[in-house]
Protein backbone atom coordinates (compact mmCIF):
# COMPACT_ATOMS: atom_id res chain seq x y z
CA UNK A 1 0.00 0.00 0.00
CA UNK A 2 1.39 3.34 -1.15
CA UNK A 3 1.47 5.53 2.24
CA UNK A 4 0.16 9.58 1.84
CA UNK A 5 3.60 10.80 2.37
CA UNK A 6 4.46 9.58 -0.44
CA UNK A 7 1.61 10.36 -2.65
CA UNK A 8 3.12 14.31 -2.43
CA UNK A 9 5.79 13.50 -4.69
CA UNK A 10 3.48 12.60 -7.11
CA UNK A 11 1.83 16.35 -6.60
CA UNK A 12 4.71 17.89 -7.86
CA UNK A 13 4.16 19.02 -11.27
CA UNK A 14 6.67 18.86 -13.57
CA UNK A 15 8.37 22.33 -14.73
CA UNK A 16 6.66 23.80 -17.03
CA UNK A 17 9.23 26.72 -18.64
CA UNK A 18 11.78 24.75 -20.81
CA UNK A 19 14.21 27.62 -19.66
CA UNK A 20 15.37 25.81 -16.40
CA UNK A 21 15.76 22.21 -17.82
CA UNK A 22 17.97 22.97 -20.97
CA UNK A 23 18.72 19.46 -21.20
CA UNK A 24 15.34 18.10 -21.37
CA UNK A 25 13.78 17.37 -25.26
CA UNK A 26 11.24 19.86 -25.72
CA UNK A 27 7.79 17.32 -25.65
CA UNK A 28 5.97 17.32 -28.06
CA UNK A 29 2.63 17.19 -27.20
CA UNK A 30 1.03 18.15 -23.43
CA UNK A 31 -1.06 15.16 -23.34
CA UNK A 32 1.73 12.77 -21.46
CA UNK A 33 2.15 15.66 -18.44
CA UNK A 34 -1.79 16.08 -18.53
CA UNK A 35 -2.44 12.09 -18.25
CA UNK A 36 0.14 11.75 -15.36
CA UNK A 37 -1.17 15.15 -13.27
CA UNK A 38 -4.84 12.46 -13.63
CA UNK A 39 -3.46 9.47 -12.64
CA UNK A 40 -2.02 11.83 -9.47
CA UNK A 41 -5.03 13.25 -8.41
CA UNK A 42 -6.90 9.93 -9.21
CA UNK A 43 -4.25 8.41 -6.50
CA UNK A 44 -4.39 11.10 -4.00
CA UNK A 45 -8.40 10.70 -4.21
CA UNK A 46 -7.96 6.67 -3.55
CA UNK A 47 -5.40 7.41 -0.45
CA UNK A 48 -7.69 10.11 0.78
CA UNK A 49 -10.78 7.37 1.17
CA UNK A 50 -8.31 5.11 2.40
CA UNK A 51 -7.21 7.25 5.05
CA UNK A 52 -10.39 8.56 5.79
CA UNK A 53 -12.36 5.19 6.14
CA UNK A 54 -9.42 4.25 8.88
CA UNK A 55 -10.82 6.23 12.38
CA UNK A 56 -7.89 6.92 14.19
CA UNK A 57 -6.04 7.01 11.65
CA UNK A 58 -3.79 10.59 10.87
CA UNK A 59 -0.31 11.45 11.10
CA UNK A 60 -1.15 15.20 10.43
CA UNK A 61 1.72 15.65 7.30
CA UNK A 62 0.45 18.72 6.28
CA UNK A 63 1.34 20.35 9.66
CA UNK A 64 4.84 18.95 10.02
CA UNK A 65 6.03 18.89 6.74
CA UNK A 66 5.35 22.85 6.63
CA UNK A 67 6.91 23.09 9.69
CA UNK A 68 10.68 24.73 9.76
CA UNK A 69 13.53 22.51 10.45
CA UNK A 70 15.42 22.55 13.63
CA UNK A 71 18.59 24.59 13.25
CA UNK A 72 21.61 22.74 14.82
CA UNK A 73 24.16 25.71 13.56
CA UNK A 74 22.11 29.05 14.01
CA UNK A 75 23.73 30.51 16.98
CA UNK A 76 23.55 34.26 16.78
CA UNK A 77 26.51 36.70 18.53
CA UNK A 78 23.78 38.44 20.65
CA UNK A 79 24.54 37.94 24.28
CA UNK A 80 22.60 35.48 26.20
CA UNK A 81 23.56 33.84 29.32
CA UNK A 82 26.22 32.16 28.23
CA UNK A 83 27.99 34.96 27.80
CA UNK A 84 27.64 35.50 31.49
CA UNK A 85 30.71 34.45 33.47
CA UNK A 86 29.10 33.78 36.67
CA UNK A 87 27.07 31.18 35.07
CA UNK A 88 27.39 27.92 36.82
CA UNK A 89 25.93 24.79 35.82
CA UNK A 90 27.00 23.16 39.62
CA UNK A 91 24.42 23.03 41.48
CA UNK A 92 26.34 24.73 44.10
CA UNK A 93 25.72 27.95 42.93
CA UNK A 94 22.36 29.42 42.40
CA UNK A 95 21.26 30.59 38.82
CA UNK A 96 18.51 33.24 38.79
CA UNK A 97 15.89 34.66 36.12
CA UNK A 98 16.21 31.26 34.80
CA UNK A 99 12.75 32.03 33.11
CA UNK A 100 13.68 34.88 31.76
CA UNK A 101 16.97 33.58 30.56
CA UNK A 102 15.96 30.96 28.80
CA UNK A 103 13.23 33.13 27.22
CA UNK A 104 15.74 35.32 25.87
CA UNK A 105 17.97 32.42 23.95
CA UNK A 106 14.79 31.22 22.64
CA UNK A 107 14.24 34.14 21.32
CA UNK A 108 17.43 34.14 19.45
CA UNK A 109 16.81 30.40 18.44
CA UNK A 110 13.41 30.41 17.12
CA UNK A 111 13.97 27.21 15.30
CA UNK A 112 13.73 25.17 18.86
CA UNK A 113 10.09 26.84 19.41
CA UNK A 114 8.03 25.09 16.38
CA UNK A 115 9.61 22.83 13.83
CA UNK A 116 8.40 19.01 13.61
CA UNK A 117 11.75 17.80 15.28
CA UNK A 118 11.25 20.03 18.34
CA UNK A 119 7.47 18.39 18.78
CA UNK A 120 5.77 21.26 19.49
CA UNK A 121 6.20 22.17 23.21
CA UNK A 122 7.11 18.32 23.76
CA UNK A 123 11.10 19.20 23.94
CA UNK A 124 12.16 16.67 26.30
CA UNK A 125 15.93 15.49 27.51
CA UNK A 126 15.99 12.03 28.84
CA UNK A 127 18.85 12.43 30.97
CA UNK A 128 20.06 8.50 33.05
CA UNK A 129 23.72 7.57 33.98
CA UNK A 130 25.90 5.30 35.86
CA UNK A 131 28.53 4.87 37.73
CA UNK A 132 32.14 5.87 36.18
CA UNK A 133 34.08 2.59 37.09
CA UNK A 134 33.16 -1.08 36.05
CA UNK A 135 30.42 -2.90 37.70
CA UNK A 136 30.79 -5.57 40.18
CA UNK A 137 28.50 -7.57 39.30
CA UNK A 138 30.15 -9.74 35.96
CA UNK A 139 27.17 -9.45 33.68
CA UNK A 140 26.66 -5.09 35.24
CA UNK A 141 28.13 -3.76 32.25
CA UNK A 142 25.95 -5.53 29.86
CA UNK A 143 22.45 -5.07 31.26
CA UNK A 144 23.46 -1.17 32.03
CA UNK A 145 24.03 -1.53 27.96
CA UNK A 146 20.29 -3.29 27.65
CA UNK A 147 19.08 -0.95 29.87
CA UNK A 148 20.34 1.96 27.94
CA UNK A 149 19.94 0.78 24.74
CA UNK A 150 15.97 0.46 25.71
CA UNK A 151 15.94 4.06 26.98
CA UNK A 152 17.68 4.97 23.26
CA UNK A 153 15.28 3.22 21.31
CA UNK A 154 12.33 4.82 23.28
CA UNK A 155 13.99 8.38 22.52
CA UNK A 156 14.48 7.54 18.75
CA UNK A 157 11.22 6.48 18.26
CA UNK A 158 9.32 9.49 20.07
CA UNK A 159 12.38 12.15 18.58
CA UNK A 160 13.72 12.67 22.16
CA UNK A 161 17.02 13.69 22.88
CA UNK A 162 18.71 11.22 25.69
CA UNK A 163 21.97 12.45 27.48
CA UNK A 164 24.03 9.76 28.99
CA UNK A 165 25.82 10.61 32.34
CA UNK A 166 28.63 8.72 34.05
CA UNK A 167 30.60 10.81 36.25
CA UNK A 168 29.83 12.45 39.39
CA UNK A 169 29.35 16.25 38.79
CA UNK A 170 29.58 17.00 42.11
CA UNK A 171 32.45 14.41 43.34
CA UNK A 172 30.16 14.04 47.03
CA UNK A 173 26.88 13.69 45.69
CA UNK A 174 27.55 10.15 45.28
CA UNK A 175 24.75 7.41 44.20
CA UNK A 176 21.38 7.96 44.28
CA UNK A 177 22.26 12.12 45.13
CA UNK A 178 24.16 11.86 41.42
CA UNK A 179 21.36 12.77 39.40
CA UNK A 180 20.49 16.00 40.73
CA UNK A 181 23.47 17.54 39.82
CA UNK A 182 23.27 16.05 36.56
CA UNK A 183 19.57 17.21 36.07
CA UNK A 184 20.67 20.72 36.95
CA UNK A 185 23.40 20.91 34.38
CA UNK A 186 21.46 19.31 31.59
CA UNK A 187 18.56 22.35 32.26
CA UNK A 188 21.43 24.39 31.40
CA UNK A 189 23.39 22.57 28.69
CA UNK A 190 19.26 22.52 27.05
CA UNK A 191 17.31 25.55 27.20
CA UNK A 192 15.79 24.69 24.62
CA UNK A 193 14.10 21.34 26.45
CA UNK A 194 11.18 21.90 28.08
CA UNK A 195 11.08 19.17 30.26
CA UNK A 196 14.32 17.74 32.06
CA UNK A 197 13.43 13.34 32.41
CA UNK A 198 15.67 11.34 34.73
CA UNK A 199 15.53 7.65 34.54
CA UNK A 200 17.13 5.67 36.52
CA UNK A 201 19.52 2.87 34.87
CA UNK A 202 17.49 0.29 36.03
CA UNK A 203 14.40 1.49 34.76
CA UNK A 204 13.22 0.58 31.12
CA UNK A 205 9.99 1.80 28.76
CA UNK A 206 8.03 -1.25 28.41
CA UNK A 207 5.57 0.49 26.32
CA UNK A 208 7.58 1.84 23.21
CA UNK A 209 4.13 3.56 22.12
CA UNK A 210 2.87 5.37 25.51
CA UNK A 211 3.76 8.96 25.80
CA UNK A 212 3.62 10.72 28.91
CA UNK A 213 0.34 12.78 28.84
CA UNK A 214 1.67 16.24 29.08
CA UNK A 215 -1.08 18.08 28.91
CA UNK A 216 -2.10 17.06 32.23
CA UNK A 217 1.10 18.08 33.82
CA UNK A 218 0.73 22.00 32.20
CA UNK A 219 0.29 23.51 35.70
CA UNK A 220 2.88 21.39 37.26
CA UNK A 221 6.47 21.94 37.33
CA UNK A 222 7.49 18.27 38.94
CA UNK A 223 5.92 14.85 38.03
CA UNK A 224 6.69 11.84 40.46
CA UNK A 225 4.81 8.00 40.71
CA UNK A 226 3.30 7.77 44.11
CA UNK A 227 0.60 7.35 46.40
CA UNK A 228 -1.09 10.32 48.07
CA UNK A 229 -2.08 8.92 51.28
CA UNK A 230 1.00 6.61 51.29
CA UNK A 231 2.39 10.70 51.39
CA UNK A 232 0.11 12.30 53.74
CA UNK A 233 -1.37 9.33 55.86
CA UNK A 234 0.79 6.94 56.65
CA UNK A 235 4.20 9.18 56.26
CA UNK A 236 5.80 6.45 54.73
CA UNK A 237 9.22 7.25 52.48
CA UNK A 238 8.42 4.60 50.00
CA UNK A 239 5.07 6.96 49.15
CA UNK A 240 6.56 7.85 45.50
CA UNK A 241 10.07 6.19 43.40
CA UNK A 242 12.41 9.48 42.69
CA UNK A 243 14.21 6.80 40.35
CA UNK A 244 11.95 8.82 37.52
CA UNK A 245 10.95 12.35 37.77
CA UNK A 246 9.95 14.82 35.28
CA UNK A 247 10.98 18.31 35.75
CA UNK A 248 10.11 21.49 34.15
CA UNK A 249 13.28 23.62 32.91
CA UNK A 250 12.51 26.72 35.12
CA UNK A 251 12.91 28.47 37.91
CA UNK A 252 11.13 27.00 40.35
CA UNK A 253 12.68 23.48 39.62
CA UNK A 254 16.32 25.04 40.14
CA UNK A 255 14.54 26.32 43.50
CA UNK A 256 13.10 23.01 44.43
CA UNK A 257 16.57 20.64 43.90
CA UNK A 258 18.55 23.53 45.69
CA UNK A 259 16.52 22.70 48.53
CA UNK A 260 16.13 19.58 47.65
CA UNK A 261 19.97 18.72 47.33
CA UNK A 262 20.52 20.78 50.53
CA UNK A 263 19.67 17.35 52.59
CA UNK A 264 22.82 15.55 50.57
CA UNK A 265 26.16 14.24 51.20
CA UNK A 266 27.98 17.49 50.46
CA UNK A 267 25.77 19.78 53.11
CA UNK A 268 26.93 20.64 56.41
CA UNK A 269 23.96 19.47 57.46
CA UNK A 270 23.66 15.65 55.96
CA UNK A 271 23.97 14.13 59.22
CA UNK A 272 21.15 16.32 60.75
CA UNK A 273 18.93 15.60 57.79
CA UNK A 274 19.70 11.86 58.35
CA UNK A 275 18.01 11.97 61.84
CA UNK A 276 15.18 14.29 60.89
CA UNK A 277 14.14 11.79 58.19
CA UNK A 278 14.62 8.83 60.17
CA UNK A 279 11.76 10.33 62.91
CA UNK A 280 9.32 11.24 59.95
CA UNK A 281 9.53 8.29 58.43
CA UNK A 282 8.26 5.20 60.25
CA UNK A 283 8.75 2.59 57.77
CA UNK A 284 12.57 4.48 56.68
CA UNK A 285 15.33 2.06 58.71
CA UNK A 286 18.57 3.17 57.47
CA UNK A 287 20.50 6.20 58.84
CA UNK A 288 21.78 8.06 55.70
CA UNK A 289 19.61 11.01 54.52
CA UNK A 290 18.57 9.86 50.83
CA UNK A 291 16.98 11.45 47.69
CA UNK A 292 13.54 10.04 48.08
CA UNK A 293 13.15 10.58 51.43
CA UNK A 294 14.24 14.14 51.09
CA UNK A 295 11.65 14.32 48.27
CA UNK A 296 8.70 12.94 50.36
CA UNK A 297 9.60 14.84 52.81
CA UNK A 298 9.37 17.87 51.13
CA UNK A 299 5.82 17.64 50.20
CA UNK A 300 4.87 16.62 53.64
CA UNK A 301 6.48 19.57 55.15
CA UNK A 302 6.69 21.97 52.96
CA UNK A 303 3.09 21.11 51.14
CA UNK A 304 2.23 25.21 50.52
CA UNK A 305 5.95 25.81 49.22
CA UNK A 306 6.19 22.84 46.69
CA UNK A 307 3.31 21.00 46.83
CA UNK A 308 0.79 22.94 43.76
CA UNK A 309 3.27 22.16 41.85
CA UNK A 310 4.29 18.55 42.54
CA UNK A 311 2.02 16.35 40.41
CA UNK A 312 1.60 13.18 42.28
CA UNK A 313 1.13 10.48 38.98
CA UNK A 314 -0.49 7.01 40.40
CA UNK A 315 -3.04 6.21 37.33
CA UNK A 316 -0.10 4.62 35.12
CA UNK A 317 3.04 3.21 35.50
CA UNK A 318 5.21 6.24 35.05
CA UNK A 319 7.33 3.79 37.20
CA UNK A 320 6.30 0.28 38.31
CA UNK A 321 8.18 -2.53 40.42
CA UNK A 322 9.12 -4.84 38.36
CA UNK A 323 8.00 -7.71 40.45
CA UNK A 324 4.39 -6.51 40.04
CA UNK A 325 4.80 -6.30 36.59
CA UNK A 326 6.93 -9.44 34.84
CA UNK A 327 4.43 -12.36 35.58
CA UNK A 328 2.02 -10.29 33.50
CA UNK A 329 4.02 -9.76 30.09
CA UNK A 330 3.46 -12.87 29.08
CA UNK A 331 -0.13 -12.40 28.79
CA UNK A 332 -0.31 -8.73 27.81
CA UNK A 333 1.72 -9.87 24.87
CA UNK A 334 -1.07 -12.18 23.54
CA UNK A 335 -3.33 -9.39 24.04
CA UNK A 336 -1.71 -7.18 22.04
CA UNK A 337 -1.27 -9.78 19.32
CA UNK A 338 -4.64 -10.62 19.36
CA UNK A 339 -5.86 -6.86 18.34
CA UNK A 340 -2.51 -6.94 15.70
CA UNK A 341 -4.68 -10.04 14.06
CA UNK A 342 -7.84 -8.47 14.16
CA UNK A 343 -6.98 -5.22 12.77
CA UNK A 344 -5.29 -5.40 9.17
CA UNK A 345 -3.89 -1.27 9.35
CA UNK A 346 -1.68 -2.73 12.67
CA UNK A 347 -0.90 -5.61 11.32
CA UNK A 348 1.05 -4.55 8.45
CA UNK A 349 4.62 -3.42 8.35
CA UNK A 350 5.65 0.00 8.32
CA UNK A 351 9.03 2.37 8.88
CA UNK A 352 9.74 2.90 12.04
CA UNK A 353 9.87 6.89 11.66
CA UNK A 354 5.64 6.54 11.67
CA UNK A 355 5.34 4.33 14.37
CA UNK A 356 3.48 7.38 16.77
CA UNK A 357 0.67 7.08 14.45
CA UNK A 358 0.50 3.61 14.54
CA UNK A 359 0.19 3.56 18.32
CA UNK A 360 -2.56 6.42 18.12
CA UNK A 361 -4.04 3.93 15.54
CA UNK A 362 -4.20 1.19 18.46
CA UNK A 363 -5.53 3.05 21.18
CA UNK A 364 -9.19 2.80 20.60
CA UNK A 365 -8.35 -0.69 20.95
CA UNK A 366 -6.81 -0.31 24.61
CA UNK A 367 -9.76 1.13 26.33
CA UNK A 368 -10.78 -1.60 27.89
CA UNK A 369 -7.03 -2.48 29.39
CA UNK A 370 -6.96 -0.09 32.06
CA UNK A 371 -3.78 1.59 33.48
CA UNK A 372 -1.57 0.43 36.19
CA UNK A 373 -2.07 -2.46 38.31
CA UNK A 374 -4.31 -5.55 36.90
CA UNK A 375 -4.51 -4.08 33.82
CA UNK A 376 -3.37 -5.98 30.49
CA UNK A 377 -1.65 -2.55 29.17
CA UNK A 378 1.72 -2.49 28.67
CA UNK A 379 3.37 -1.62 31.39
CA UNK A 380 4.60 2.27 30.45
CA UNK A 381 7.96 2.07 32.55
CA UNK A 382 9.33 -1.05 34.75
CA UNK A 383 12.03 -0.21 37.12
CA UNK A 384 14.15 -3.04 38.73
CA UNK A 385 14.15 -1.70 42.35
CA UNK A 386 16.28 -3.42 44.77
CA UNK A 387 17.85 -5.66 41.30
CA UNK A 388 20.77 -3.31 41.91
CA UNK A 389 22.14 -4.77 37.92
CA UNK A 390 25.37 -2.75 38.38
CA UNK A 391 26.74 -3.85 42.06
CA UNK A 392 24.93 -7.04 41.89
CA UNK A 393 23.73 -6.55 45.77
CA UNK A 394 20.07 -7.46 44.88
CA UNK A 395 18.16 -6.92 48.06
CA UNK A 396 17.53 -10.04 49.90
CA UNK A 397 14.10 -10.30 49.47
CA UNK A 398 14.64 -11.98 46.11
CA UNK A 399 16.76 -14.14 44.24
CA UNK A 400 19.50 -13.07 41.82
CA UNK A 401 18.26 -15.43 39.56
CA UNK A 402 14.70 -13.52 39.54
CA UNK A 403 16.07 -10.51 39.17
CA UNK A 404 17.78 -11.13 36.35
CA UNK A 405 15.21 -13.64 35.07
CA UNK A 406 12.53 -10.50 35.20
CA UNK A 407 15.69 -8.29 33.47
CA UNK A 408 15.75 -9.96 30.00
CA UNK A 409 11.94 -10.67 30.03
CA UNK A 410 11.62 -6.91 30.38
CA UNK A 411 14.15 -5.84 28.09
CA UNK A 412 13.36 -8.36 25.53
CA UNK A 413 9.55 -7.86 25.97
CA UNK A 414 10.22 -3.71 25.22
CA UNK A 415 13.03 -4.92 22.43
CA UNK A 416 10.14 -6.80 20.25
CA UNK A 417 8.51 -3.62 20.16
CA UNK A 418 11.35 -2.49 18.46
CA UNK A 419 12.48 -5.46 16.46
CA UNK A 420 9.02 -5.63 14.68
CA UNK A 421 10.06 -2.56 12.60
CA UNK A 422 13.07 -4.41 11.62
CA UNK A 423 11.47 -7.65 10.79
CA UNK A 424 12.30 -9.68 13.87
CA UNK A 425 10.77 -11.04 17.46
CA UNK A 426 12.52 -13.07 20.20
CA UNK A 427 9.70 -15.78 20.38
CA UNK A 428 11.05 -16.55 23.47
CA UNK A 429 11.10 -13.50 26.64
CA UNK A 430 13.74 -15.53 28.52
CA UNK A 431 16.17 -15.88 24.95
CA UNK A 432 17.71 -13.02 24.90
CA UNK A 433 20.19 -14.13 22.22
CA UNK A 434 17.36 -15.68 19.62
CA UNK A 435 15.15 -13.84 17.21
CA UNK A 436 13.37 -15.21 14.48
CA UNK A 437 11.96 -13.38 11.88
CA UNK A 438 8.83 -12.25 11.02
CA UNK A 439 6.99 -12.79 7.63
CA UNK A 440 4.86 -10.46 6.08
CA UNK A 441 1.50 -10.73 7.38
CA UNK A 442 3.05 -12.07 10.82
CA UNK A 443 -0.20 -11.99 12.88
CA UNK A 444 -2.44 -13.53 10.44
C1 LIG B 1 -2.68 -15.20 32.12
O1 LIG B 1 -3.80 -15.67 31.45
C2 LIG B 1 -4.21 -16.96 31.86
C3 LIG B 1 -5.30 -17.44 30.92
O2 LIG B 1 -6.25 -16.44 30.69
C4 LIG B 1 -4.65 -16.90 33.32
O3 LIG B 1 -5.07 -18.18 33.78
C5 LIG B 1 -3.48 -16.39 34.14
O4 LIG B 1 -3.88 -16.22 35.48
C6 LIG B 1 -2.96 -15.10 33.61
N1 LIG B 1 -1.75 -14.76 34.32
C7 LIG B 1 -1.51 -13.59 34.89
C8 LIG B 1 -0.23 -13.43 35.60
O5 LIG B 1 -2.33 -12.69 34.87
Amino acid sequence: MVSPDLSRSHLQPPPLTMTKQPTRAKPTSSLPFLGGAFVALLMVYALWSFVSTNPGFSFNEQKKANADPVNLRHDPPDPTFYDDPRLSYSIDRPLRNWDDKRREWMKHHPSFSAGARAGGGERIVVVTGSQATPCKNPIGDHLLLRFFKNKVDYCRIHGYDVFYNNVLLHPEMHSYWAKIPAVRAAMVAHPEAEWIWWVDSDAAFTDMDFKLPLERYKNHNLVVHGWKNMIYKEKSWVSINAGVFLIRNCQWSLEFMEVWASMGPQSPNYDKWGKIQKATFQDKLFPESDDQSGLVYLLLKEKEKWGDKIYVEGEYYFEGYWLEIVGTLDNITEKYEGIEKEVPGLRRRHAEKVSEGYAEMMEPYLKEAGYGRWSWRRPFITHFTGCQPCSGKHNKLYSGKSCWDGMQKALNFADNQVLRSFGYVHPDLLDSSSVSPLPFDFQA
